[in-house]
């Protein structure tokens, strides 16, 4: 039996029973057979959710490049390490194999050097989805640079934040970037951001559109000419355990963004042993990951995961939908694509289309698909267990999150029976559990409550950049010594869990997490808003889309109403982004409140999703009277 590879369900039982029954040892054995260290550790595991303080490998050194990269050079030299496939079919496919990739990233680590980036420095990179961005993220983590990418559909101000909140030196980014039959002037973007980022000195840029952009003299600098000038070897920095590798942002219910820090040895080791067990990746398979690298799940499932493994990883710079719906299933034709990894939204948008687009194409060799980001609904998996997988393929819905660095909840295929819209089973190592209103873990089957976790796993995140008050009250205070999720589950009869979604602030648009706080903010800065609150509302594609109750000040003249709207939704694209935008807004004279003055969500939430039949109690409401206003007058 291999801890490594689980391969039948009763080798799963018994993996997950010996990871529970003593993880340290558990864990020691998959680090110690799997992964290549300079030094080995001293303590496997030391931890304190009160404090909270989690350490893996302690004592350990390494890099983790030379274990996605220079060790697969003896056997692996020539095989290709990323596949990419441009927006354009028409242009060409790359195939970048471990040594080429090797040495790109070493010339990138170089060209980071002699700009003066040092071990533990933050370097901000902002991308499309091309072959630099993974070079980037690497060159990074080779010298020791902290990297924090920012998905580059993030607005200005967004990127401003992020580049501020961990003090970033220097960004890498690009001229341009496509996505389907748009050009996005990124280096725009980045010009407006770094206005406000005075710490910010140095700014690298890559040509990928070839449009015009302004070269700010001692800060901006095109990196081809560097790169065509730095040696092509450089030595892995050695790395403590702890030492953070990244940087990555995810929205909280309110405040900023928090900067969740993943660190070096126990990301690795969960990312790698994650990647292998979900997806049963094979030496010759070509494995394929829709994701941004921009997210946690480009993370660690494009890059670090597959590489680790020695894994063919397919980077898709384009979008589903361009030239046309087929896509994404020519792609998989094209390289025999054996695990597809998606999410719930883009495979509504896909079900909608003609059958068509799926069906002319060969998708044979598929053996596994997956899911992530938010609940996938029964339709969703059904269209795609039978139209993609021809029911031949099994469906792995993935259930983590951006602070859990790795996969927590999902079947391994071809051993777990897998359910519609059930996560199944905890991954070897996680224990999760169900907690009451009363703070009480719930024992037993057929159960539902708050999704908690109540022992370290290796790459759960250690802090939050710069707050570590708010990473201990958002995720360890709710619950004695558990980390709080944000989620809610149910557990059914045979142990399986299914994920019912976020019990906070948060709402899950086309799998992308945004607070409702940041979006309010946004809103209120236009001069003519008194107050506004934001819910979700279910949306056939997007899972969720966002519902706006707006009160505007009372200054007796009369607005236009349609331009009101255009102007609140381009204030949220400033601040945010595209993906934050409202998709109703309704203009109301007042909302519903508190005695103690706070807007009660939960009623919103009922009437923007025509729940209405029940409101529950509303006699403590301050203004009672504005909830049959606003249910009066409800948008369709
Ligand atoms: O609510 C859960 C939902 O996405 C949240 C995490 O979002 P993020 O940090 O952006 O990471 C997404 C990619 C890992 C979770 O708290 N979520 C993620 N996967 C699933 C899910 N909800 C239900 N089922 C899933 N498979």
């Amino acid at each position: 039996m291999s801890n490594y590879h689980i391969k039948h369900l009763e080798e799963y039982w018994q993996v997950y029973r010996k990871s529970v029954r003593n993880p340290e040892n558990f864990w020691e054995e998959i680090a110690e057979e799997h992964f290549l260290w300079r030094k080995k550790w001293d303590n496997v595991l030391s931890w304190d959710f009160t404090k909270p303080e989690i350490k893996w490998f302690e004592g350990a050194q390494l890099n983790i490049t030379e274990n996605c990269l220079d060790r697969h050079l003896a056997t692996r030299a020539d095989k290709t390490a990323i596949l990419f496939e441009p927006n354009d079919p028409s242009e060409e496919t790359q195939h970048i194999t471990y040594k080429e990739l090797h040495k790109r990233v070493s010339t990138m680590a170089n060209v980071l050097k002699s700009q003066g980036v040092e071990k533990g420095d933050r370097v901000c990179i902002y991308l499309p989805m091309i072959p630099e961005l993974a070079i980037a993220v690497l060159a990074c983590a080779r010298i020791g640079a902290i990297h924090s990418v920012v998905f580059a559909g993030f607005s200005a101000t967004a990127l401003a934040t992020r580049i501020n909140d961990c003090d970033c030196k220097l960004i890498i980014c690009s001229d341009g970037s496509y996505r389907g039959n748009k050009t996005i002037d990124l280096k725009k973007i980045v010009d407006e951001a770094l206005e406000d980022c005075p710490g910010l000195t140095t700014s690298l840029v890559i040509k990928r559109t070839g449009g015009e952009v302004i070269m700010k003299d001692g800060r901006d600098k095109w990196l081809a000419p560097l790169l065509d000038t730095a040696d092509s070897v450089c030595k892995a920095t050695v790395m403590d355990a702890e030492d953070p590798l990244f940087i990555l942002y995810t929205s909280g219910s309110t405040g900023k963004p928090k900067g969740m820090v993943h660190t070096t040895a126990g990301y690795m080791v969960y990312a790698a042993y994650s990647f292998k067990n979900v997806f049963q990746y094979r030496e010759n398979d070509i494995y394929w990951c829709t994701a941004d690298i921009g997210w946690i799940t480009g993370h660690s499932y494009i890059v670090y995961g597959p590489l680790c493994n020695g894994a063919t990883t397919v980077m898709f710079e384009g979008v589903p939908s361009y030239p046309d719906f087929s896509r994404f299933w020519q792609i998989v034709e094209k390289h025999k694509v054996t695990q597809f990894y998606t999410a719930p939204t883009a495979i509504r948008a896909l079900a909608k289309q003609h059958i068509d687009f799926v069906n002319k194409h060969d998708l044979s060799s598929l053996k596994v698909l997956g899911t992530v980001g938010e609940p996938i609904n029964e339709e969703a998996w059904h269209w795609y267990n039978d139209n993609v997988g021809k029911q031949n393929s099994p469906i792995v819905d993935t259930w983590w999150q951006t602070e859990t660095g790795g996969i927590m909840i999902s079947p391994i295929p071809y051993s777990t029976p897998t359910i519609p819209t059930f996560a199944t089973l905890p991954l070897p190592g996680i224990q999760p559990a169900l907690m009451d209103e009363n703070a009480q873990e719930i024992k037993g089957n057929q159960v539902e409550g708050r999704l908690c976790i109540k022992f370290p796993w290796p790459s759960i995140a250690r802090t939050i950049y710069g707050n570590h008050d708010r990473y201990r009250d958002t995720y360890f205070s709710a619950y004695k010594n558990m980390y709080f999720t944000g989620d809610g589950a149910r557990r059914d009869a045979v142990g399986y869990y299914r994920i019912t979604g976020r019990v906070d602030d948060v709402i899950i648009v086309s799998g992308h997490n945004l607070g409702t706080a940041p979006i309010e903010d946004a809103i209120n800065e236009h001069p003519a808003v008194a107050e506004s609150a934001i819910v979700g509302f279910p949306h056939d594609v997007k899972g969720n889309a966002l519902y706006g109750y707006i009160t505007l000040k009372e200054t007796g003249e009369d607005r236009n109403q349609d331009n009101l709207c255009k102007e609140i939704n381009q204030l949220i694209t400033d601040r945010i982004g595209p993906i934050a935008k409202l998709d109703k807004i309704q203009f109301t004279n007042g909302l519903p409140k508190t005695r103690s003055g706070k807007i009660m969500r939960r009623i919103l939430r009922k009437i923007a999703s025509n729940d209405t039949a029940n409101l529950g109690d509303t006699s403590t409401l301050l203004n009672p009277e504005t909830v049959q206003e606003i249910m009066d007058n409800k948008l369709v």
